[in-house]
């Protein structure tokens, strides 16, 4: 091992390989502290020629890698195993944005890139870089193709994966695949982008991505809508598409219980709506014509909302900072329920025609044979994206429920999306989480599938092993 480290420093300078505890600890334990490992060395190298140099030096020794961006990612996908002999490669320094091609609307930057930072980059050109989420303050364009993450800009304009056009790839044998054409067709065979794309680092180390731009929309307008139940969250969306079509860019939900939640830990977060109604609905739409325009088609779709009885009450942003206010109370359930205490979360998507049904007979069996658990059911509704998240009931200890109920909860939530031809990951991924339940899920023809491939690309499985799946 001593032998390994001398050769890394050939490599890198030494105060860019990490050995010491307290240098690692920041890197070895996930955001939801559920996964802490143990590595030989945490690296940070700067550019695609050391990822490719430390990967050979890898594959020649037989060390396993774990890439890393932002360590935002739910399935403990970025946190190494307890061995000690795997490396972590924390992309945080390949930051630079390469360029922005006005003409062709994108913008070439390096995996290491913050989210937030290409989103404002973006704007003072007047573009728009639609991937949004709630971690978008720390976690890395890397990290987000390499999930293929979602977010509340799906519902117009694509995950992560529709937002790519290129990527730069290391590959297990330490060879560095340049893909950044940014071109908008190519079918030259295979598509290599969409293989490395939410293979959560077990194909390849992405360096560097080309993605596309967009122009800023003019004018955005902000509401918070009451309704009874999920068939009228359904029909409204349904009506939004139909009446605001490409100008409706989020469709969010959040039920009575999960914004009591947030209340709880934010008590700034108060829902404006009037009488904690059941279901919560955030919508937003984006306009490129005018203020006047939006706010005029928002008012007549609300009002024939009202109409047709599928919403009880509605209040409309009436400024920049109140529109934020309700993205924060949607934003931060998430950080509510950290603080409440471990979780069991669910990413789930459902066909939006079997939504009512998963969500009634789910909330049915759960409060059965869980009495007291607090369900909270939040996410992006738009894409049948659930965040089904279970909390155990007030004044049990999150890590005594967990510890027996975890298994059989996964269980039963798992059966209903199957029961619905859903999805166990919408947008999170497998990582470690969701290892075991994969194949069960996927069926053994595309399981079998996914482990040919890891075959093939990484044969030695040095790149995040047991992670997605384990050959
Ligand atoms: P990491 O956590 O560092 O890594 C995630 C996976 O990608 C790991 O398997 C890692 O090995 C691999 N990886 C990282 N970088 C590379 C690379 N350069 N090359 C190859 N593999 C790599 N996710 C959503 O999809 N939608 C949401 O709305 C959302 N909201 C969130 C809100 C909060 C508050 C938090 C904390 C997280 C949220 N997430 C969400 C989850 C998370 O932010 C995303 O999965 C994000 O894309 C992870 O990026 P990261 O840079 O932190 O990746
Ligand atoms: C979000 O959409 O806020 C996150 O993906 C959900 C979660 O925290 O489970
Ligand atoms: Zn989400």
């Amino acid at each position: 091992m001593n032998q390994i480290l001398g050769e890394l420093h050939q490599i890198l300078e030494q105060k860019f390989i990490l050995t010491a505890d307290q240098d690692k600890a920041p890197y070895l334990t996930d955001w939801r502290k559920r996964y802490t490992g143990k590595a030989l060395a945490v690296v940070l190298p700067k550019t695609a020629q050391e990822v490719a140099k430390i990967v050979q030096l890898c594959a020649a020794n037989q060390i396993a890698v774990v890439p890393q961006g932002g360590h935002t990612g739910f399935c403990g996908g970025a946190t190494p195993d307890d061995s000690g002999k795997q490396i972590v490669l924390n992309l945080k320094r390949m930051n630079t944005i390469r360029e922005i091609d006005v003409a062709n609307q994108t913008i070439t930057l390096e995996a290491g890139c913050i989210l937030q930072a290409v989103q404002e980059k973006a704007a003072e050109q007047d573009f728009l870089f639609p991937l949004s989420l709630g971690a978008e303050g720390s976690c890395m364009i890397g990290g987000n193709l390499a999930t293929n993450a979602g977010g509340t800009n799906v519902l117009r304009y694509g995950n992560t994966r529709d937002l790519c056009l290129g990527l730069e790839v290391v590959t297990a044998q330490g060879e560095i695949w340049n893909g950044l054409k940014g071109l908008r067709k190519d079918n030259t065979g295979y598509d290599l982008r969409d293989l490395f794309i939410g293979s959560e680092g077990t194909l390849g180390i992405i360096t560097a991505a080309v993605m596309k731009l967009y122009p800023l929309p003019i004018s955005q307008w902000t509401t918070l809508v009451a309704a009874d139940s999920v068939a009228s969250t359904i029909a409204l969306l349904n009506l939004f598409q139909k009446r605001a079509t490409s100008l409706l860019t989020g469709f969010e939900m959040m039920t009575q219980e999960s914004l009591a939640l947030n209340e709880k830990h934010f008590p700034q977060m108060a829902n404006p709506l009037k009488g904690n109604p059941p279901y919560t609905v955030l919508i937003e739409l984006s306009d490129h014509e005018s203020e006047a325009h939006v706010r005029q088609l928002l008012e007549t779709i609300l009002e024939e909302a009202f109409e047709a009885g599928l919403i009880a009450d509605a209040v409309i942003a009436n400024s920049l900072a109140q529109a934020n206010t309700f993205w924060q109370m949607r934003e931060h359930i998430t950080l509510a329920q950290a603080q409440e205490g471990a979780n069991l979360k669910h990413d789930i998507t459902i066909p939006l025609s079997a939504l009512e049904s998963f969500i009634q007979e789910t909330d049915t069996l759960m409060r059965l044979k869980y009495p007291g658990v607090r369900i909270i059911n939040f996410g992006h509704l738009g894409d049948g994206n659930l965040h089904y998240n279970i909390a155990p009931p007030l004044g049990v200890d999150p890590k005594a429920f967990n510890l027996v109920n975890e298994k059989p909860i996964h269980d039963l939530i798992y059966a209903q999306v199957e029961r619905c031809q859903g999805s166990i990951s919408a947008e999170h991924g497998v990582g470690q989480l969701k290892l075991d339940g994969l194949r069960a899920h996927k069926g053994e023809v595309a399981h079998d599938l996914m482990k040919i491939l890891k075959r093939a690309l990484d044969p030695q499985n040095i790149l995040n092993p047991h992670k997605v799946v384990s050959i």
